[in-house]
């Protein structure tokens, strides 16, 4: 007999719709496991950048992906990425690498790499999966697909005070602009475009806070459970 897998929320979008707060909240009240997918893309930069790999070398930063060993830890209430048990959470967060994840994130061979790597997330009780195609690529049998949206201006003002935050400076038309570029880099690729998977319900957050997402979430995550769609 064959046990059913591990159910999947999927929770897709753009950056700075709120997504990554969103599921870290919604693994810990389900005590489910957690996927920031986005980690994975900006990991593999970063190690490639360091090994000095071109970041268009798709057969070798394949190879690259392939071999990583990454798990996300809470420490203190915050999520550290470690990799080959190596602390990158600083190395990653940076928006030169989110930004240099969205072109390595553009190579079919990193994606395929990637695939694997991100099924094997998927542990009972359950996964909360952060990303741009949990619910079209990765997990399109997933229990639950919500798809994030927000205005630019919203998005660019959220991760303003978010690196703001975490004592990064950064000028507000800058970020603007990088995530308006990398919207149009992670929808017009051909692999795994960003777009909302059909069954996806769509919650446009411009105007919620992360409180009023999570309730609206949750609802949904109970319909779930109670058998509604
Ligand atoms: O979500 P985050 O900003 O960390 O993602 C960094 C980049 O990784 C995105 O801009 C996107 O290009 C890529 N990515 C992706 N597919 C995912 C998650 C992230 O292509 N599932």
């Amino acid at each position: 007999m064959t046990s059913s897998p591990a159910p999947v929320i999927a929770v897709d979008g753009p950056s700075g719709t709120g997504k990554g707060t969103l599921c870290v909240r919604l693994a810990r009240r389900l005590g489910w496991h957690f996927l920031d997918s986005g980690a994975l893309y900006r990991v593999v930069a970063a190690l490639a950048e360091r090994s000095g790999l071109s970041p268009g070398d798709g057969p070798r930063l394949g190879r690259l992906a392939a071999t990583l060993d990454i798990a996300f830890r809470e420490v203190h209430g915050g999520i550290r990425v470690h990799c080959n048990n190596e602390d990158l959470t600083e190395v990653v967060r940076t928006e030169s690498c989110g930004a240099a994840a969205s072109k390595v994130a553009a190579l079919p061979e990193v994606r395929a790499a990637l695939l694997v790597v991100q099924k094997g997330f998927r542990r009972a009780p359950g996964l909360v999966a952060d990303g741009r195609d949990m619910g079209t690529v990765v997990f399109p049998d997933a229990r639950l697909k919500v798809f994030l949206t927000a205005s630019p201006e919203a998005r660019a003002e959220r991760r303003y005070n978010q690196l703001k935050q975490q004592g990064i400076n950064v000028r507000l038309a800058t970020l603007r602009q990088d995530i308006g570029e990398r919207d149009v880099r992670d929808s017009a690729r051909t692999v795994s475009p960003l777009r909302p998977a059909t069954d996806a319900v769509v919650v446009d957050t411009s105007d919620l806070g992360i409180d009023a997402v999570f309730e609206r979430v949750l609802c949904l995550v109970s319909d779930r459970d109670a058998g509604g769609g």
